[in-house]
């Protein structure tokens, strides 16, 4: 709730106030080469997509699907805002991303694993083989595990091929799959297995990452553990092995608990499971993310809608063919992954290319050598990697051979110059970009120019996608038009097929936190009265493209992962000393902001690097290690309001030396001056770059 007392930290000047200056870019065009061959090249796509033709339009996506029974209705809007999509189809999405292309593309290349060690070959899946291994997981799954359509299960799997055939042989039963990114941390798994009452827990035993073969079944024993201690028991742990035949992990297996995959596999050679014909509406699967409070949401998609709609913008925006070699460098573990590595791409028969380990290992021009190699054309990362290559490697990309017709930026803003490194130096000015922006929640891509047909801006993601039509609202609730200078909270206008279904066993939250900020009437049935409020602070330009700006609530976005601030806050609290915590985000040229966190101890405790390590284990035990702070700074107290809120937006400006403002009539002013000097030392250090939005803005809302 915004404070209005009169300070000037209360300041009333809103997010949505902020005027964003930023230098127009020139426009880049795609090239002729791209647009002759280009999924999309006709320009009346977005009239066959304009509001008149919704939700009709979105037949095309469906149409895309090979469906067991067709649908009835397209849209149902009759309980707002819980959508439904192409009711009364039945379909299976194992038997579209992989039965239906065997009669075409049976000896054609599903997957390439390529593992982080150079010096092991990388591992082509045929569509015959993904076929087979997907089955005999089936069968596995349903018959000595004894899932069923509707049940849950847990993946906790790194990157490589298991994690993909897992996902796909639920998809096969009906079983709904919610897969934890890797790098979470045991505990982290164990809350999401106990929320979404997952009784398996499908892990591996260790993955290779920084030149490291790390133990990862330790964080099955640490889950399994937590989730017992939350209520929720798992009867079973299915261990697939990074090298099969040899468990690499020193962590003990639990008898009568753990299992490996491998051996159960031999009794289903060979075996052939029916895909079970779902409803369109069926949950596909879970995906947790980051909120403003401490318990992560897990995000449900439905089968119909969510693969239609990641079928078609891969075919559209993505402009993948069945004969191109598609890499995406995100992390199957995140939504990226999920939609645009696995579901997407294989449901249009492309090749995708899934990589263990870290770009840089063992040196920058590692994924360069992988596109050489593999003959990728089509390349998928993130600001984050793009920085660090840049960073480590500028001169790499031309060392090598590859050519890329196309390339996708994804996950957080991307700066000009981070831009036109990749566009310059990884694309060699052959590749067309489209910088697609869209969250956990909505499934597929929201806002990005369509390839072959709409020229790029370096820093802005374009326009609405097909049959998404973003508006830009204030915090009156006033549409702001393109090309006013300001920024607002974006939000869609309507629904589409993408969007998750519901927060897993939260459907007030789901309507709290998306749809009720900008609803003029909640009892209305009418879908122009809902529109989706993506939590983004965002500008339109007035050629119609949208610059995204940032978070407007408390999520720190970490090279392109969503750290709740209070699930920060939180594990620093487990500690015994600690009264009190506040995370703010830093700037940081490659990961784009890293969290930095503030601790009052209780009275009587003091102050040692022992209880700041402390502090940083219990962030990477209870999260990962991707969630440890950059720094941690005992205070003597926190900066705080009359009313005794503790200002993260003064802590913010000390952490990213900016001017702190006036801060006079705080209750403890003199505080500020302690806390800034043991940040920045003595002397004010004040920097001089424009300040970004979401820092600006950070806390402003408190
Ligand atoms: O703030 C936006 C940022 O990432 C958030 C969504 O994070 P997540 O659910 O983890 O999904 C990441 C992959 C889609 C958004 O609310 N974001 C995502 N893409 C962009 C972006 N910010 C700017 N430009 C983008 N292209």
């Amino acid at each position: 709730m915004a404070d209005k007392s009169k300070t000037s930290e209360n300041t009333e000047v809103s997010e949505a106030q902020i005027a964003v200056h930023w230098k127009e870019e020139e426009y880049f065009k795609p090239s002729k080469k791209f647009t002759e061959q280009a999924n999309v090249q006709d320009p009346k796509i977005r009239e066959r997509f304009s509001l008149k033709h919704f939700p009709d339009c979105f037949k095309e996506y469906a149409d895309m699907l090979t469906w067991f029974q067709p649908y009835k209705t397209v849209l149902d809007t009759n309980n707002p805002p819980f959508w439904k999509w192409f009711v009364g189809g039945k379909l299976n999405a194992s038997y579209n991303c992989v039965d239906r292309h065997l009669a075409q593309y049976r000896d054609k290349a599903a997957l390439i694993f390529v593992g982080e060690p150079e010096e092991d070959p990388p591992v082509a899946l045929t569509y015959q083989e993904l076929y087979i291994r997907v089955n005999e997981m089936a069968a596995l799954l349903r018959d000595y595990c004894g899932l069923k359509a509707g049940d849950r299960v847990t993946l906790h799997l790194p990157m490589t091929v298991e994690l993909p055939i897992t996902m796909l042989a639920c998809a096969r039963l009906g079983v709904i799959h919610s897969q934890v990114f890797g790098g979470f941390s045991g505990q982290a798994c164990g809350t999401r297995i106990q929320d979404s009452g997952s009784h398996v827990l499908i892990t591996m035993d260790a993955y290779w990452r920084a030149g490291k073969l790390l133990d990862h079944k330790i964080n099955a024993d640490i889950a399994v553990q937590t989730a017992k201690d939350e209520g929720q028991p798992v009867d079973k742990v299915l261990v697939w092995q990074r090298y099969p035949g040899k468990y690499s992990s020193p962590t003990p297996m639990v008898k009568g608990r753990d299992f490996f995959v491998n051996e159960l596999l031999a009794q289903y050679r060979g075996q052939l499971v029916e895909p079970v014909p779902m409803d369109a509406e069926a949950p596909l699967f879970l995906m947790y993310t980051s909120g403003s409070t401490g318990k992560p949401k897990g995000c449900q998609h439905r089968t119909g809608g969510y693969l239609a709609y990641v079928t078609g913008t891969c075919k559209y925006i993505q402009d993948i063919h069945p004969s191109d070699t598609y890499w995406c460098m995100a992390d199957i573990g995140w939504i990226t992954g999920h939609s645009y590595i696995v579901y997407g791409p294989l449901a249009l028969a492309a090749t995708s290319v899934i990589y263990e380990g870290v770009p840089t290992h063992p040196d920058a021009g590692r994924p360069w050598r992988i596109a050489v190699r593999l003959g990728v054309n089509i390349f998928h990362t993130s600001p984050t990697a793009i920085r660090a290559l840049r960073k480590s490697g500028p001169d790499e990309p031309k060392k090598y051979a590859y050519h890329f017709k196309h390339m996708t930026t994804v996950g957080e803003p991307i700066e000009p110059e981070a831009w036109r490194w990749y566009y310059d130096a990884v694309g060699k000015r052959e590749a067309v970009i489209v910088d697609t922006w869209w969250q956990t929640e909505t499934g597929g891509f929201l806002c990005s120019t369509i390839p072959g047909i709409d020229p790029m801006k370096p820093g802005s993601a374009g326009p609405g996608v097909p049959g998404i039509h973003p508006v830009i609202y204030d915090d009156n609730g006033e549409e702001l038009q393109a090309g006013c200078g300001r920024a607002g909270n974006i939000c869609i206008r309507n629904p589409w097929p993408g969007i998750m279904q519901t927060i897993w066993g939260d459907p007030e939250r789901f309507v709290k936190t998306y749809y009720s900020r900008y609803t003029k009437d909640p009892k209305s049935k009418d879908w122009h009265d809902w529109p989706y409020v993506a939590g983004d602070g965002a500008m339109q330009a007035a050629d119609g493209y949208f610059r995204i700006l940032g978070r407007i609530d408390d999520v720190i976005n970490v090279s392109g992962h969503r750290l709740g601030t209070k699930e920060i806050e939180s594990a620093c609290l487990t500690i015994t000393e600690v009264a009190e915590a506040a995370v703010v985000p830093v700037a940081d040229d490659i990961k784009g902001r890293v969290p930095e966190v503030y601790i009052a101890l209780k009275p009587g405790f003091e102050g040692s690097p022992e209880v700041i390590n402390r502090i940083i284990k219990a962030n990477e035990d209870i999260i990962g290690k991707f969630a440890r702070p950059k720094h941690v700074y005992i205070v003597p107290d926190m900066p705080k309001t009359r009313s005794g809120k503790i200002m993260r937006r003064v802590l913010a400006s000390i952490s990213n030396r900016r001017d702190v403002g006036d801060v006079t009539t705080l209750a403890n002013p003199a505080v500020v001056e302690e806390i800034r000097t043991l940040v920045q030392g003595k002397e004010a250090v004040i920097s001089k770059e424009a300040v970004p939005d979401d820092i600006a803005k950070f806390g402003q809302n408190e």
